[in-house]
């Protein structure tokens, strides 16, 4: 088997191990890292989109000069249904059900509970699109559905993040229709609405991702709209759905966070965009920090090569991504895209009281010397791990080597005080030909230097799209 097909390997069992600790691993990190992926990633017979997949959640609590790993899957109604039918039982945004007909008109998507996993106040929720769940921060039980959730035929944007400046997660709802409505909320770590505001777009059945928000504004990006008759329709997953004309200028929605009318900005190159560095003010403007592919992007590598239809040509190469600045001016609707450097990351980090001000740093795994995949930009194939200072313009890489992937990381600072990159960068190094995934300790300011301590003793752990740390 290729290297590059760990990822498609389901890794559903429970998880209880101590990990051996080699190096300095430094006083400062006590708290918990919580990775989540895609781990089920095959039901019976049918295997799933990478995207699709049930989501398990590994989680290593640092305390006291030990490290304790636990796994567990999210105990969805999905995961119990399908585990005990073998076989999918609800269609997915990017894997539909056996059979042409069974998808005809169904738009109530499964939630697989797989893309991100971040700390609520007390508690951990495991989030995707259709929903969020609720989870132990210690034991990793599945409490159940959160509190709060989309209306049936609704979804949320898939990235809750926390406004260090209200204390509040900020989590987006999009209900389609002619038009798209897009419902902000506020929410505390006790699960309520402090704040929501409604918004409607000029399109309808967007494909939105990640959220932002400076003082004035929260952002949202649009990179391709979804045919929804098409997929209606059955035949198409959303994948095969995805429009990309007449609409194939991506767009950037500012959202007034006191209310009013959206403000959509065109974002000049044409190029995709999922995750956001951070988003803030200077004077008038707005300036947002992306992550930009120089084309469309389709997902079609995260199907594994054995679900793919058998005459269907291979899927479209994932184009480069780099990070972008777009200097945006509210008032002339008018962007200009400055490259911020050329490194090949996604899932990007940074200090957490830095998000919606301004900044200087980020942390993202980076494409280093690729390996055998068959798509180099696709992210969960990526090989090294960055560090990006975006004032001087440069970046550090360490590459783990062409046969370990590395995952999405966690910035932990040193303290509450002092400079904004003192602290460590906490990622998995996952060794295909070792068979081994290491939880490597960067010293944040000289990741190049590789890392300062490793926790080392699990197996592979499979795909692995958002971590998050919390202080326990
Ligand atoms: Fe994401």
């Amino acid at each position: 088997m290729a290297d590059y097909e760990y990822l498609y390997q389901s890794r559903t069992e429970d998880l209880d191990l101590e990990l051996s600790i080699e190096g300095a691993l430094p006083e400062s990190i006590q708290g918990t890292l919580y990775a989540i992926g895609g781990a089920g990633c095959k039901v019976g017979d049918t295997a799933l989109s990478a995207l699709d997949a049930h989501g398990r959640v590994v989680a290593v609590s640092i305390a006291g000069g030990k490290a304790q790993l636990r796994a567990r899957m999210v105990q969805t109604p999905l995961w119990k249904a399908e585990r005990g039918a073998s076989a999918i039982v609800k269609r997915r945004l990017f894997t539909n059900k056996p059979g042409r007909w069974s998808n005809l008109f169904d738009l109530d998507l499964a939630n697989p509970a797989g893309h991100n996993v971040v700390p609520w106040g007390k508690d951990v929720v495991a989030a995707n699109d259709p929903g969020f769940f609720v989870l132990d921060p210690q034991t990793l039980e599945t409490r159940g559905p959160a509190p709060i959730q989309p209306k049936k035929g609704a979804t949320f944007g898939p990235m809750p993040r926390r406004d260090p400046a209200t204390g509040r997660h900020v989590v987006f709802e999009q209900r389609p229709g002619l038009k798209d409505t897009i419902i902000v909320r506020e929410i505390d770590d006790g699960f309520q609405v402090a704040k929501e505001q409604a918004y409607s777009l000029g399109r309808g059945a967007a494909f939105f991702h990640d959220v932002a928000f400076t003082e004035r504004y929260y952002l949202i990006m649009q990179f391709a709209s979804l045919s929804v008759p098409s997929f209606a329709w059955g035949a198409a997953t959303a994948l095969e759905a995805l429009r990309f004309e007449p609409d194939s200028t991506p767009v950037m929605h500012l959202l007034p966070r006191a209310g009013g009318a959206p403000i959509t900005v065109p974002l000049p190159g044409g190029r995709a965009h999922f995750h956001f560095w951070n988003a803030f003010e200077e004077g008038g403007a707005v300036v947002a920090d992306t992550l930009g592919y120089d084309g469309k992007v389709t997902f079609g590598s995260l199907l594994p090569p054995a679900a793919r239809p058998a005459r269907a040509p291979p899927p479209a190469a994932t184009p480069k991504v780099a990070s972008w600045r777009y200097h945006i001016d509210p008032a002339s609707r008018s962007a200009r895209p400055e490259k911020l450097d050329d490194v090949a990351s996604e899932a990007p980090e940074i200090r957490a009281d830095r998000r919606g001000r301004s900044y200087r740093y980020g942390w993202a795994p980076a494409q280093g010397r690729p390996g055998d995949e068959e798509d180099p930009m696709s992210f969960p194939w990526f090989h090294a791990l960055g560090r990006h200072d975006f004032q001087e313009h440069t970046t550090q890489v360490w590459d783990a080597g062409p046969r370990a992937y590395v995952s999405a990381c966690a910035f932990v600072p040193d303290g509450a005080d002092g400079a904004e990159d003192r602290g460590h960068v906490l990622a998995w190094i996952q060794d295909v030909g070792a068979g081994t995934a290491t939880l490597g300790v960067f010293d944040a300011r000289d990741v190049a230097a590789g890392p300062v301590a490793r926790l080392t003793g699990a197996g592979l752990l499979g795909g692995i799209s958002h971590v998050s740390f919390a202080v326990r």
